[in-house]
């Protein structure tokens, strides 16, 4: 028996009452891997994401964590299951501090650590303890995202759910969020990466899927990256 993936959806369907928003999506996250999923706005992207975080039931199919169906756990249950969300947009509480915005994501925690429980956010964006004590609001976007990601890494997840985390940001703070990524897998954490910087995504993933329509269109590898954009086009004029 091969190992089972640390995430995956079988056949998912997705409705938004009688509208099926995502329509028989099939993908697997190995462990410790970066999966990237990109398409067009209103491709199904959060969507998908919402419905693995139990956030909106699945019509039809499975979704596994560890081999184990999700199906009809809570949302409170999932994310004490080891799932994390970045959500599109942040949502960081501005007139809160950073740390009383990292202690929110302590809620989802499986155990107690030794030690600072905030510091799997302080380790990796060592910026969040030197302003700890900041209103979150005065950070610069990539700060807050810092913060953003920091919030979900506090509660030691399994499973990194990233919408869109570099929206909106300058080019250097881009950067570094590309890099953080990179040491998050190097720590053993899986993660999903919604992204519309679709090279980047594409040379950093392990794969990455081409979601269009609610439907799952192409996957490309690190190999593609230099040619995402030609790769894509030439598929979408078919
Ligand atoms: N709450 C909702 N009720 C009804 N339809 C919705 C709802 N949320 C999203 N949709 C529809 O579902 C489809 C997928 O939306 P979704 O937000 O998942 O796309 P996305 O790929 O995340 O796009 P974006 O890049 O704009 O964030 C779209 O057609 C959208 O209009
Ligand atoms: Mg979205």
């Amino acid at each position: 028996m091969p190992e089972a993936a640390a995430l995956e959806l079988d056949g998912v369907d997705i409705r938004y009452g009688s509208v099926t928003a995502v329509r028989e999506l099939t993908l697997r996250v190995g462990r410790s891997e970066i999966v990237g999923l990109i398409g067009p706005n209103g491709a199904g992207k959060s969507t998908t994401l919402h419905a693995i975080m139990g956030l909106l039931p699945v019509h039809q199919g499975e979704i596994r964590l560890n081999g184990q169906p999700l199906r009809r756990r809570s949302a409170e249950s999932i994310a004490r299951a080891g799932i994390a969300l970045v959500p599109e947009g942040r949502r960081i509480f501005g007139d809160f501090t950073v740390e009383e915005n990292l202690r929110l994501g302590l809620a989802a925690r499986r155990r107690a650590y030794m030690g600072d429980p905030l510091a799997p956010a302080f380790e990796l964006f060592p910026i969040l303890q030197e302003f700890r004590r900041r209103q979150a609001g005065v950070l610069s976007g990539g700060q807050q995202q810092q913060l953003a990601i920091g919030r979900a890494l506090v509660s030691r997840p399994d499973i990194l759910l990233l919408d869109e985390p570099s929206l909106g940001l300058a080019p250097l703070a881009v950067d570094g969020i590309f890099k953080a990524f990179t040491e998050i897998r190097e720590l053993g954490t899986t993660i999903l990466l919604i992204e519309q910087r679709a090279q980047r995504t594409v040379a950093l993933a392990n794969r990455t899927h081409v979601l269009v329509g609610g439907e799952l269109r192409m996957t490309l590898g690190p190999g593609d990256a230099e040619n995402t954009q030609k790769i894509i086009a030439a598929y979408l004029a078919t």
